[in-house]
């Protein structure tokens, strides 16, 4: 019979399983949620009395305000987390292998493993193990073998996987109101009371008919699924904003159009300077990596292309800018709004504004960034990797970092919108007209702004998928 899940452990403190099993603890009194992490800076922000957390989520901080110290509870001591509990969240980070079989596309299941076998060596009671990063199909496997191998008598583990479906920026209302909740479990009785136990959890705040119960194969299939098809429809309508330009079609009304049709549906549909974010690429390079395994070549090289697509709308928004402005920018001071992968997170993981600054730097530009929430820090880090020849005190010469959209602007030859933060909306965009040197460019790769009012102050504008 299914157990009753009472205490939780989750293994890995980040964006996916912070807020998850946040919203778990506030939604579960009963229920005790442990969440651990190796990062003691990252627990500590977690534990911070005024409740500065690593991560900027919105709603997150009302979350943790009311259950922290009732039930949700953050730690470094990894063993204490795994011995309590009798369900356990594997929520370590799985980055894109860096070298090695696979380097570029593959999954670095270290942390999957490392996490895996501290399960299996501290464990003195049964436990339902859940994998909740995204991996490679067939992870689960790797992680019920090597459990098995090193536990102890008397232990029994089964494995889930209960993929994360939260978008950053909205993960507390996904996590409120998920479309559906998905588990994956080996389909033996063992497997599917392990399932039942999950989905009771779950059925505290979602709808029976939403928690959808499935194999472990296809359960980490549709998570990758349905990433590589969500991004795909973002290459697609970014190819198409190439063909807008050209020919004098509006990308936006060519969206609306298209998305009117109820097969296609009108989401998912905004043409960007490029899609960002931990998930999208590395879970399509996952696919690709995984079919080149099956030996389904053409399948590979189908979704490849969406990660080809997707580089090149970055490098051809960035080719604009500067053929816009009369074939150079060298020398020129180039305002940069936004830095994250997309507005209200602070995240930057593969954000299109670091491809942008590398390619502005690399033209011998001058660049202002400001950003609402990444920090100083991050932006250095980043600039730093994506130009590992260049000294990071010569980067800084280049490039600053400024306190405000509006500092960022002055004295300035053009203003790019890399993430579409709603505050860029209310810039003072008179005061920002006479601060810059003229003609005075604005380049909007979020389709964010009122080019016509824009304008009409004086500015030349130019936007995704419209012709100059
Ligand atoms: C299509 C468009 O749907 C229609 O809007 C346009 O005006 C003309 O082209 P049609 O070709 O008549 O219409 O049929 P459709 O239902 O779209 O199916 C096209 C093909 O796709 C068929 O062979 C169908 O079997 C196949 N199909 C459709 C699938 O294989 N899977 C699906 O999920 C849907
Ligand atoms: C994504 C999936 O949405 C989520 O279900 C999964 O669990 C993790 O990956 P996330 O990466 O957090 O979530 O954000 P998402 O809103 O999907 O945006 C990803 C990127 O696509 C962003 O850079 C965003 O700006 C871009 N995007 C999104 C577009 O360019 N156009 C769109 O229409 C939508
Ligand atoms: P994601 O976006 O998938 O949540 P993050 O990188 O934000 O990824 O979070 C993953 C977290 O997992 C990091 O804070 C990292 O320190 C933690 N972590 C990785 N391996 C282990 C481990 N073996 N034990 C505990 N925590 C781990």
């Amino acid at each position: 019979a299914p157990v009753k899940v009472t205490k939780i452990c989750c293994i890995g403190a980040g964006y996916v399983g912070g807020p998850t099993c946040a919203v778990i603890a506030l939604k579960c009194p009963h229920i005790q949620v442990t969440i651990v992490d190796l990062n003691k800076a990252r627990v500590d922000a977690w534990n911070s009395p005024d409740f500065k957390l690593p991560i900027y989520e919105p709603g997150l901080v009302e979350v943790v305000r009311e259950a922290r110290g009732r039930n949700l509870f953050f730690s470094t001591d990894v063993d204490k987390g795994i011995e309590e509990a009798n369900l356990i969240f594997v929520s370590v980070n799985t980055p894109t292998k860096k070298s090695g079989v696979g380097a570029g596309f593959a999954a670095d299941l270290n942390y999957v493993e490392a996490a895996t076998r501290r399960i299996a060596n501290v464990a003195t009671s049964s436990k339902i193990v859940v994998e909740k990063s995204t991996v490679p199909c067939r992870t689960a496997e790797s992680m019920r073998t090597i459990l098995e191998a090193n536990s102890k008598p008397g232990c029994r583990f089964d494995i889930l996987s209960n993929p994360e479906f939260l978008a950053e920026g909205t993960a507390i209302s996904d996590l409120f109101k998920p479309d559906r909740v998905l588990i994956g479990s080996l389909q033996t009785p063992g497997g599917r009371d392990a399932c039942q136990s999950l989905a009771a959890v779950y059925a505290n705040w979602v709808p029976k008919e939403q928690i959808l119960t499935v194999g472990l194969w296809s359960s980490e299939l549709s998570k990758l699924a349905a990433n590589a098809m969500l991004a795909q429809r973002i290459s697609s309508i970014n190819a198409l904003s190439a063909i807008c330009e050209a020919t004098g079609a509006n990308i936006d009304e060519v969206a609306n159009a298209i998305g009117y049709d109820s097969r296609i549906g009108p989401k998912f549909l905004k043409a960007s300077v490029g899609f960002g974010g931990s998930c999208f690429q590395k879970d399509i390079l996952n696919l690709v990596y995984l079919s080149e395994s099956l030996h389904l070549p053409e399948v590979a090289a189908y979704w490849r292309q969406v990660v080809e697509m997707n580089e090149h709308q970055k490098r051809r928004f960035a080719k604009r800018v500067v053929d816009t402005m009369f074939s150079t920018i060298t020398g020129k001071r180039i305002a940069v709004l936004g830095f994250a992968f997309k507005a209200d997170t602070g995240d930057t993981r593969e954000s299109a504004a670091i491809t942008l600054i590398r390619d502005f730097q690399s033209e011998k530009a001058y660049v202002n960034v400001y950003d609402p929430q990444v920090e100083d820090e991050q932006i250095w880090q980043d600039l730093q990797e994506a130009s590992p020849l260049v000294p990071l005190d010569q980067i800084k010469k280049q490039v600053t970092i400024c306190p405000s959209a509006m500092e960022a602007c002055m004295n300035a030859e053009a203003v790019v919108i890399a993430t579409e933060w709603k505050e860029f909306l209310d810039i003072d965009w008179e005061q920002v007209y006479k601060r810059m040197n003229k003609p005075a460019f604005v380049f909007d790769g979020r389709l964010l702004i009122d080019a016509e009012r824009l304008r009409k102050i004086g500015f030349q504008v130019t936007t995704i998928g419209r012709p100059n």
